[in-house]
């Protein structure tokens, strides 16, 4: 936290946090040869004058003499800094350290290092080659997992050892007996045709002198598994596994081995492993009495083992990771476990999200199997499972009569309660663990007020989004789905950037999404993109919302970021969605055209008014939400042009965005205000993306009616996925903040605090999933209690609730304008920007009329304080100030 006495620059460490593009931490195998550099100031006041900072690069290839360069820089250029030397090269080193200097030349003392190496960058050096079993398989389900190994010589024990690693399907590596990094479900899932990432291991402790083994788990994951709904598909990308690993080893004389997977010298091996079949979205099952001892260890008998054989492989389609891997993210106890029947347990882990179960397995005979069956809520008491259709998401394990822990590899599951069959004793607390997994993302945002009610909604909010940033954005965890849905995330985008460093993982999503719209035609429903159902037509038809998502989520990330570079990469993207959605409007500028899929447009989906077996009948027209979303589009891209510079697009979108308005407003806007759609959804996207600014009147109308609208709705929300985002912020920004407050507020269902008094700890697919009677929603099977879309509500939460307003990218700009109401009379909120921590805590005294505020605004960004009709302009550093309030 701040300081407010000044010090010496000399005596300080005036740097919170050095990181190289959107990575946090110290990088292995990066795929920059150029990495941008940050850094975060401490919040500290000095004595002398700032002149300059100082980058120190320290670079090494293995083998080699570090060597050291420190280049003078702008002190205010801590934000993404090019690379300011020469461009790395394969396998290097570099560790980058910064610090101030004043203006008699004295410098502080040096941040802490943050080092970053690259990988295998050139394709000459990618020396493996893809390998898998060699034995016949069927080409459908429930395939025998295989194991793989070989074992090896050192000379001496390495200085540096690195370990790359992917798949065709899943991977985990063993060395001498030991698991290799803490990451599940290796590679993750990217569109395998066109890349496939790989990823880097320090290996250096796990290598020995002499004898030494590398053993590989495979599995089906993504790449072959059955994936989807309506029966799904199998071998989506291939029917056989195969493995690449390639293991550089540097010796402290410099001399270096490298160790790789083929199959013409015939060292590699395979065998069928103790994983009996595993699917993503079915469970797996292992048979511990087919574990051999020492299989990844040297000096084990591998003489019933089959040679491996070679899969084709483009190896430069071996790409490095932008994106953190999938870990551990949290750890639950079991809240209760109840005896269900002889020898079954019904465990409750207390929170719904995306986990698995490890057990101790203690007294079991050999041969004695048990099974876990796992749902997200309860019916009746029973594990409700209609809702997770094919993906049963049942482990089975069989005992070879040995003590041991035990959680399946390559499954994942969306649960918060297990059914435990087969246990022999009693299944005691201490018996198992839920292990919570995610895309291990930096958390960046935090809110809290004196609601309860609201905290929970934030978490569950958080839950959701954790348990579907699983490699890609999923719509939810669960069912037979776990696919990349465009529109969700295109909905949810500014809500997981305030959360979540999203940049990294998201860019990486969004490089499939440009490679998937040129190669299917237009932007997907979902990415990675197969066809699937009815989602399958001669070529992608361009979807509102969903393919809107080449806009929006570039724009919310760079919104958070301030990344122009990230946002000049996707612009071309941009382009390609308005150029195409242009064809299809009508000469008045609506999106009436209808897209050449069962559903047509998918609309305001999952509108609570809809009939729960219909959910594309919503109230709102679907050309109002398609032209709407379009003229959004084409706003942001002209703004994004002009960030850029490009100046032909910006005025030409610009022109478009105008056009498509104009369309909206003499189709679905009346003389007197009333909207063709008279519904939350339309005056609420017609409010929020700025339809009716030139036109007061009309704004004015829609505000109010949009408030009648939720007064006479008795506080319930009337929205679907696409006017949830903007209903509070439409209200607000037109003087009915009493209402947006009410309907935030309210338990009535359908709205975000009822799913809450219903106990949710995740946000819902459909405001009731649960019905009010606890029963589960049986909409045409699609229910799900994990689905982050409707968490978008959050965006609100922070602006309006928490008070904090971003006014610019990259938060350089940003208003604090705290808005009390009712039971809400305080708010702490925290985002960490690119810049650094803003921590934000209002308190409304209504006995004393009047507002504090605490603010912490980091170095580089400014705040606009708006209280009432104060308005102050505050810079970096903490402030503590005080306003006459009347709520
Ligand atoms: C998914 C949604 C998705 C929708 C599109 C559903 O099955 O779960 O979140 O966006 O389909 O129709």
């Amino acid at each position: 936290m701040p300081v407010e006495s000044k010090k010496r620059i000399t005596e300080s460490k005036p740097i919170e946090t050095v990181m190289f593009e959107h990575m946090h931490g110290n990088v292995l195998g990066s795929g920059q040869r150029e990495p941008r550099i940050s850094w975060v100031y401490r919040q500290e006041l000095y004595e002398d004058k700032v002149a300059g900072a100082q980058i120190r690069i320290r670079r090494a290839k293995p083998g080699e003499e570090t060597r050291e360069e420190i280049i003078g820089v702008d002190y205010r250029g801590n934000h993404l800094h090019a690379w300011p030397v020469e461009p790395l090269e394969s396998h290097e080193r570099t560790s980058v350290a910064v610090r101030l200097v004043d203006d008699k030349g004295q410098a502080s003392a040096w941040s802490d290092e943050v080092s970053l190496e690259t990988g295998i960058l050139e394709a000459g050096d990618r020396l493996g080659a893809m390998v898998g079993p060699g034995w016949y398989e069927s080409t459908t389900d429930w395939r025998h997992a295989p194991l793989m190994r070989k074992e090896f010589e050192l000379k001496a024990k390495p200085a540096s050892a690195r370990l790359y690693l992917t798949a065709y399907g899943l991977v985990e590596a063993e060395i001498n007996g030991r698991k290799v990094g803490s990451d599940i479900l290796t590679p993750g899932w990217t569109s395998y045709d066109d890349r496939l990432l790989y990823w880097t291991y320090d290996v250096t402790d796990y290598l020995q002198n002499k004898g030494n083994a590398l053993g590989l788990w495979l599995g089906d994951g993504w790449y072959r598994g059955r994936l989807g709904f309506r029966g799904g598909k199998v071998n989506i990308y291939g029917d056989r596994l195969g493995a690449y690993a390639q293991l550089n080893v540097t010796y402290a004389d410099g001399s270096e081995d490298v160790i790789v997977t083929n199959a013409y010298d015939k060292t590699w091996k395979a065998h069928k492993g103790p994983i009996v079949s595993s699917g993503l979205c079915e469970g797996e099952e292992y048979d511990a009495r087919l574990e051999e001892q020492g299989w990844s260890e040297p000096g084990f008998d591998d003489a019933n083992w089959e040679p491996v054989a070679e899969l084709p492989l483009d190896v430069d389609k071996l790409t490095e990771p932008i994106a953190p891997a999938v870990r551990e993210i949290d750890r639950h106890r079991p809240v209760s476990i109840q005896q269900h029947g002889a020898h079954a347990y019904l465990i409750d882990m207390g929170v719904n999200c995306t986990q698995r179960l490890r057990f101790k397995i203690h007294g079991f005979n050999v041969g004695q199997s048990f099974t876990v069956q796992h749902a997200e809520v309860l019916e009746d008491g029973e594990l409700a499972t209609a809702p997770l259709r094919r993906g049963h998401q049942i482990d089975r394990y069989t005992s070879n009569g040995e003590d041991t822990f035990w959680e399946p590899r390559f499954t994942i599951h969306g649960f918060r309660y297990a059914l435990v069959e087969g246990w022999p004793s009693d299944l005691e607390p201490d018996d198992v663990v839920a292990i919570a997994y995610g895309s291990d993302l930096e958390r960046t945002g935090w809110l809290e007020t004196s609601d309860e009610r609201v905290n929970q909604l934030h978490d569950n909010i958080v839950r959701s989004m954790n348990s579907n940033f699983v490699s890609i954005p999923t719509d939810c965890p669960q069912r037979d789905e776990r696919l990349g849905w465009t529109g969700d995330i295109a909905l949810f985008a500014p809500t997981a950037a305030m959360l979540f460093d999203v940049e990294g993982f998201l860019s990486s999503w969004l490089h499939d999404l440009n490679v998937e719209t040129d190669k299917f035609g237009s932007v997907p429903y979902y990415v990675p993109y197969f066809p699937l159902g009815e989602w399958q037509t001669p070529k992608v038809q361009a979807l509102a919302i969903w393919g809107d998502s080449a806009v929006l989520v570039p724009w919310a990330i760079y919104m958070d970021s301030g990344d122009k570079v990230m946002l000049g990469k996707q612009y071309n993207l941009v382009v390609k969605w308005i150029e195409e959605v242009s064809g299809y409007l009508s000469p008045d500028g609506v999106w009436d055209r209808r897209p050449g899929i069962v559903y047509g447009q998918l609309g305001d989906w999952l509108d609570p008014t809809a009939p729960p077996d219909d959910m594309a009948k919503a109230l709102t027209a679907k050309e109002l939400v398609a032209t709407a979303y379009f003229a959004r589009s084409a706003r942001l891209a002209s703004k994004m042009a002009s960030d850029l510079g490009l100046v032909q697009y910006q005025d030409k979108y610009a022109e478009l965005a105008d056009h498509v308005k104009d369309g909206f407003i003499s189709r679905f806007v009346g003389e007197d205000g009333l909207m063709t759609s008279d519904t939350q959804c339309a005056y609420a996207l017609a409010i929020h993306f700025g339809l009716l600014d030139d036109h007061s009147d009309l704004k004015k109308f829609a505000g109010r009616r949009l408030a009648q609208l939720v007064r006479d709705r008795d506080y319930t929300v009337g929205t679907g996925f696409a006017g949830t985002p903007y209903i509070l912020p439409a209200l607000t920004e037109t003087g009915h903040l009493e209402e947006a407050y009410r309907l935030f507020l309210s338990d009535k269902c359908p709205s975000w605090l009822y799913q809450v008094s219903m106990g949710a700890t995740t946000t819902w697919e459909r405001w009731d999933s649960m019905l009010p009677n606890g029963k589960v929603n049986s909409g045409v099977g699609m229910t799900s209690f994990n689905h982050y879309a409707l968490g978008s509500v959050a965006e609100w939460m922070y602006s309006t609730l928490g008070g904090l307003v971003m006014s610019s990218p990259g938060w350089h700009r940003f208003k604090i304008a705290p808005k009390p109401w009712g039971p809400i009379k305080d708010a702490h909120v925290v985002h960490k920007t690119a810049l650094g921590t803003i921590d934000l805590t209002w308190k409304y005294k209504a006995d004393e009329g009047k507002l504090f505020i605490d603010a912490a605004i980091p170095e580089g960004s400014s705040a606009l304080v708006e209280v009432g009709e104060y308005s102050d302009c505050i810079h970096a550093g903490m402030h503590h100030l005080v306003y006459e309030y009347k709520s």
